[in-house]
């Protein structure tokens, strides 16, 4: 079934707290020099009082302020997030709440680690596809900071908190978008979060090279379209050299993809809805995108759709 939808806003919200790589020295045994080469990272923000809800929150706020988005049109609420402050009520109940949408709309959270915008962003255009509704805010948020364990430098480098979100429309007259959404299951602990997060390094790196080059042919090659026709790539920002290495092997330039980790960090969910949101407010409109991410699962999804 084609899904047809328009995007009509994007927003993002990053905590004001600047943690660099500098910051990093001072609790473990790291360098500035060895983050850069080896992730791309300089910085990245952490939560001081916000709590994951704040953060989808705030994402929301400047998604309606900046494109003047009427909140009574909002018929669903998807977060994606890994760190919610609770289990429930969920994020996206209290997104709700605290955008003050009193109408019973269906809100929840899915968790497809740093996948789940991708595939929130499925779940929402196939729901508004059966025209029950007309639009979606649809949301990444992560706190991660509260999962990191700051005594392992293997991860607690790679990553920050922040959110963004993308509110669509159902609309047929849009150009369709294609979904590429899957798991591989590892059950061998590979990626993990049991109070914080343990990672294998090594071996999600060698994962993700991999699904990322697969999922851009395959989602290109379902829309029957050729990577040229696509404007932009906007990768889930895990590790610079990642971007680098699938960038070689399908001979496209780095300047194809969008990149912002050097700010940021891994975002996980937040990671893409906020690339996108920046790469909106840069003036971006009438263009093919493609988005692309993995995490945890191993999870993987790509899409392309219309900005
Ligand atoms: N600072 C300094 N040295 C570090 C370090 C740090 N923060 N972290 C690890 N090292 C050391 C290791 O202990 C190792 O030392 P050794 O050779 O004496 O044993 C050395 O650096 C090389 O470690 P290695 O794990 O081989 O580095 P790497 O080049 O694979 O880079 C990652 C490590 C984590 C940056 C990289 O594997 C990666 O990005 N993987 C993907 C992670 C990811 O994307 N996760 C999220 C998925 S959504």
């Amino acid at each position: 079934m084609n899904q047809q939808f328009k995007v009509v806003a994007s927003g993002k919200y990053v905590p004001s707290d600047i943690v660099t790589n500098q910051d990093l020295e001072k609790i473990i045994d790291t360098s500035d020099e060895w983050i850069r080469t080896r992730t791309g990272i300089k910085e990245r923000r952490k939560a001081n009082e916000e709590v994951c809800s704040d953060l989808a929150t705030f994402a929301a706020k400047d998604a309606i302020d900046r494109y003047q988005y009427d909140l009574n049109n909002i018929d669903i609420i998807i977060v994606a997030t890994i760190t919610g402050e609770q289990q429930t009520p969920s994020i996206a109940n209290v997104v709700q709440g605290k955008l003050g949408i009193t109408r019973p709309i269906m809100s929840f959270d899915i968790n497809a680690a740093c996948t789940g915008f991708v595939y929130a962003l499925d779940i929402a255009s196939s729901l508004l596809q059966t025209k029950r509704f007309k639009s979606a805010l649809v949301i990444g948020s992560e706190r991660l900071s509260s999962i990191l364990d700051y005594t392992d430098r293997n991860t607690c480098i790679l990553f920050g908190d922040g959110a963004g979100a993308l509110i669509i429309e159902q609309d047929d007259q849009a150009r369709p978008s294609y979904f590429l959404n899957g798991a591989k299951p590892d059950l061998t602990d590979v990626l993990t979060v049991r109070g914080t997060i343990a990672m294998d390094g090594k071996r999600v790196y060698q994962f993700a090279v991999d699904i990322v080059e697969k999922s851009i042919i395959n989602v290109v090659e379902q829309a029957g379209l050729k990577l040229t026709d696509i404007d932009r790539i906007l990768p889930h920002q895990a590790n610079e050299r990642i971007i680098q290495s699938v960038s070689k092997s399908l001979s496209l330039p780095m300047e194809k993809f969008a990149m912002n980790i050097e700010n940021y960090g891994n975002t996980s969910a937040a990671s893409i809805p906020i690339l996108l949101a920046e790469y909106m407010a840069d003036g971006h409109q009438n263009e093919t995108i493609l988005v692309v991410g993995f995490g945890g699962g191993f999870t993987f999804g790509a899409a392309i759709f219309y900005i």
